[in-house]
């Protein structure tokens, strides 16, 4: 390049020169700890503003402290000689007229400082630092900023680990590759590095590994091994209100209607579902209210239930029917003498009662879901994507903050109350065959003994 006074050698391993390579619309290198994401974001962009006259060019972290460390000074010794720094505007402007600009977004709204500005390529370095507000902010300044000569299709590149207040977004789009309406799966693209692949490191600092491994378990597995589910991380990730929620409508009168409930003194989460004809499950509607007792609840989900007659039955938390030792009377009794009849166990086995939502969430060959939520239904809508994973139990859900999971297991109740049981098997008894439980009159239905 003209003007240029000496040679930068870099030597990135096959990892970071993957990212150099990708020319994807969004490309996310690292998700661990150590793995030279600074270092191949700063070698990626210098290589861009090198290789393209007129590129633009903005650089993102959090802060300006943080900036200033991992960038802006290694920045200044890396190209000294080579780009001019401008300190008021804090940018690198090379002789040919590309431009490295450093920022950062402390609060939610210095992303506004970006705004109406065109840059052909954003790098925002810790990704999961940054809100899914300030990122889809920022898609809005990554154009064509009419400074290039020759055609280049804008891109942001990015840098991450697991944990943050962009943990979740980031870990949809580029780890569990979940897509929204108006996404495309082709534009993301994740280059899983650990600091295993970072020779640089391994061979100079062996020491770090070790202070990685040393860490809690959950953290060691994220931060060493990249693993975006010890931590953090929504457990619904699939969860998207624009196809798992609708309008609210008139349920047709012939949809096999049930619910699911979980009950506590601290809230009673009770929800009302409908089958449509093509087996879509709607929750049309939801009671969630603290410190009632049992008789109360069951009096407040009947002055909610007109149609109460064509609920086919309520499938309950299993604890109800053990008797208290005060009054030998149990949840169940008490509900049934308020009058919510139809009672069935729910089956409580959570691990198999997560995936179970998780394939209702899921799109089917038409793109819509089997499960979904009437916009009515606030608490259900507010509570399931907050639910996180459990840092114990791979797969499970976390039961803190307790406020969030008592919506989310009235819908495992009342999903696992559809699930197709075994037809249970003719047994001997006495001189005949008897048949302990009817098979469900509907495949997925009445699994339960029905009161
Ligand atoms: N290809 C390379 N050539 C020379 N040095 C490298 C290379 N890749 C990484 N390094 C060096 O390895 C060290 C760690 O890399 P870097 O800071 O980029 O990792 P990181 O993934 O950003 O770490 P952290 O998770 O702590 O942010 C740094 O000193 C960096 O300069
Ligand atoms: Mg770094």
């Amino acid at each position: 390049m003209k003007g240029i006074s000496r040679e930068i050698l870099i030597s990135p391993n096959p990892k970071q020169q993957a990212f150099f390579e990708s020319t994807a619309r969004y490309t996310a290198y690292g998700g661990a700890r150590g793995g030279g994401k600074s270092w191949a974001m700063r070698m990626k962009l210098v290589l861009l503003a090198l290789g393209y006259d007129g590129i633009q060019i903005l650089l993102l972290r959090r802060t300006l402290g943080e900036l200033r460390e991992n960038h802006l000074f290694p920045l200044l010794s890396l190209l000294d000689g080579v780009a001019r720094y401008a300190s008021t505007e804090k940018e690198f402007r090379f002789p040919n007229g590309s431009r490295i600009r450093l920022g950062y977004c402390d609060t939610e709204n210095d992303v506004l400082q970006f705004q109406g500005q065109a840059y052909e390529v954003i790098g925002l370095e810790e990704a999961t630092h940054f809100t899914e507000g300030q990122f889809s902010a920022l898609t809005e300044s990554n154009r064509y900023s009419g400074q290039m000569q020759v055609p280049f299709r804008p891109r942001m590149y990015f840098t991450c680990n697991p944990g943050g207040v962009g943990h979740d977004w980031v870990k949809r789009l580029f780890v569990d590759r979940c897509y929204r309406t108006g996404e495309r799966a082709e534009d993301y693209l994740m280059i899983k590095s650990l600091v295993f692949d970072n020779t640089f490191l391994m061979e100079r600092d062996p020491e770090y590994v070790r202070t990685l491994m040393a860490l809690p378990e959950a953290r060691r597995k994220a931060m060493l091994y990249g693993d975006w589910n010890a931590f953090e991380g929504a457990f619904f990730p699939e969860f998207d209100p624009e196809i798992h929620t609708c309008m609210d409508f008139e349920v047709p009168v012939d949809w096999i209607r049930f619910r699911g409930l979980d009950y506590g003194l601290d809230m009673t989460a009770c929800l009302w579902f409908a089958v449509s004809r093509e087996g879509t499950v709607y929750v049309y509607r939801e009671l969630y209210e603290k410190d009632l007792i049992l008789s109360e609840a069951g009096r407040r989900i009947l002055s909610v239930s007109p149609e109460e007659g064509s609920i086919r039955y309520t499938a309950a938390s299993p604890d109800l029917w053990n008797r208290r030792q005060d009054s030998g009377k149990s949840g169940f009794d008490l509900l049934h003498t308020a009058g919510v009849s139809r009672l069935v166990k729910a089956n409580n086995a959570r691990i198999p009662g997560w995936r179970v939502i998780r394939e209702y969430l899921r799109r089917r060959e038409d793109g819509t879901p089997k499960l979904v939520i009437f916009r009515s239904c606030k608490n259900l809508i507010r509570t399931l994507p907050l639910l996180r994973f459990d840092t114990n139990v791979i797969e499970d859900a976390a039961d803190t903050p307790h406020e969030i999971t008592h919506a989310p297991e009235a819908l495992r109740y009342g999903l696992m109350s559809r699930m197709p049981k075994p037809v249970p098997k003719a047994v001997p008894f006495r001189s005949g065959l008897y048949t302990f439980d009817k098979p469900p009159a509907e495949e997925g239905y009445g699994q339960f003994i029905a009161y």
